[in-house]
């Protein structure tokens, strides 16, 4: 969270948490912009597209805005297709970087004109089963251990589950390009939450010496995304002009100008975004507890990955005694923690928490276990009116797909 969205948050808080009732995930219109136009800024002159990440922030409301700034959108399942869709983007305004894909899914992408990123062989085998045109085609690729970066989210080579074998790539590629594309790529994503511009240059050279080597045409390069933003506060920002110009100096260097895709979605977006959340009881066990109204059903990365972070700062918390605590949701799970052993001016049932860096990855990635329902969604706009975009979840929602078609199939057996 920035200091320019807190200081527009702060004044406004107490009457939106009375207004909407907490808890909600709010997002901050004029710090997305400023992300989205310092991104333009740095790869202006450069033939280059972001395609927002929609599994990071599928609310088409979010979308709209973000097509505002040119993005094109990553998509990688039929609802995210729709999300895109909702949000006016058509055709090659939409990237299906999917996995595991059905026959099904591949249809409809194919049918909305999308840029297919073919994930693996057996999907170039179906668009030719299929007798399909794709007007757009990428091959996702997996470097093998030459692709290692620390941060790596592919994992290790042996379990990767993403992209290509390399050393299939030259195969795979002449399967390819029976189907005639009007435009061919390749698309590689080392990781996730990197802080460094080196590991996302590695995956650009990996990908020219794949072109140099099988004397590829390319089209277009898909880093894909994974750019971190610093959740913790000492953490450095990434440096995105530096990185656009090593880019450049890259491409120079190749004599090569394919044109550059980005499917970033934490980096656009979630800066931009926290959940407020209401003390509701402080416990004391062998750890002072601060249990709150939300949980990790709305916000599950502390709780799925054992190093994430999200600082917590408390409404009007400046000048009190500090103690340290742990942050808890209701959840019959003891991982249902925000915060372990934090360090966090002293607190009291009915303050405002806010946690923060939730603007993607974070409602998108949302459950109800336990019965214990999604909030709600808010935009902030420059002008300080704050504006419902998602309504919370209701116990009738919850029980929805109880009500289906009377279905009853009785097997006759031989
Ligand atoms: C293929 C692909 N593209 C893009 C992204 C977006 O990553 P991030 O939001 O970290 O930029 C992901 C994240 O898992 C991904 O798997």
């Amino acid at each position: 969270m920035s200091a320019g969205f807190a200081s527009r948050l702060d004044p406004v808080l107490p009457a939106v948490a009375e207004h909407f009732g907490t808890p909600f995930h709010i997002y901050d219109l004029q710090g997305l912009h400023e992300t989205a136009t310092a991104f333009q800024d740095a790869f202006r002159g450069l033939a280059s597209r972001e395609y927002f990440a929609v599994k990071g922030q599928p609310n088409p409301a979010m979308l709209r805005r973000l097509r505002e700034y040119g993005f094109g959108f990553d998509c990688s399942s039929p609802a995210e297709l729709a999300a895109a869709t909702m949000a006016g983007a058509t055709g090659e305004d939409i990237c299906f970087t999917s996995n595991n894909t059905s026959l099904g899914e591949l249809a409809e992408a194919l049918e909305l004109g999308a840029i297919i990123t073919a994930d693996d062989e057996t999907v170039v085998d179906k668009l030719i089963a299929m007798g399909a045109r794709p007007r757009s085609l990428a091959l996702r690729v997996h470097p093998g251990t030459a692709g290692a970066v620390g941060e790596s989210y592919l994992g290790d080579t042996e379990s990767a589950k993403f992209g290509v074998r390399v050393d299939r790539l030259a195969a795979v590629a002449a399967k390819a390009a029976t189907l005639r594309p009007h435009r061919f790529g390749l698309h590689m994503m080392l990781g996730s939450g990197i802080l460094r511009p080196e590991p996302f240059l590695l995956t650009l050279d990996l990908l020219l010496e794949q072109v140099a080597a099988l004397g590829l045409d390319v089209d277009f390069l898909n880093l894909g995304g994974g750019i971190g933003i610093p959740y913790r506060p000492q953490e450095q920002a990434f440096d995105l002009p530096a990185f656009a110009r090593a880019v450049r100096e890259r491409l120079d260097a190749a004599g090569v100008r394919p044109r550059i895709l980005f499917e970033c979605g934490r980096y656009i977006l979630t800066p931009h975004g926290v959940l407020v959340t209401r003390v509701l009881n402080r416990m004391s066990k062998w750890r002072e507890m601060v249990g709150v109204d939300s949980g990790m059903n709305a916000l599950i990365r502390p709780g799925m990955y054992p190093h994430a972070y999200h600082h917590i700062t408390v409404h009007e918390g400046q000048g009190r005694p500090l103690e340290t605590v742990d942050v808890v949701g209701s959840l019959c799970e003891n991982n249902d923690k925000f915060a372990i052993q934090r360090r966090l001016p002293r607190t009291a049932e009915g303050d405002l928490l806010l946690v923060h860096d939730t603007g993607a990855h974070a409602l998108s990635m949302a459950f109800t276990y336990n019965g214990r329902l999604r909030p709600q969604e808010l935009i902030l706009h420059p002008d300080g009116t704050v504006e419902r975009i998602r309504r919370a979840e209701t116990i009738e929602d919850y029980f929805a797909t109880l009500t289906c078609d009377a279905d009853r199939l009785e097997v006759v057996r031989q």
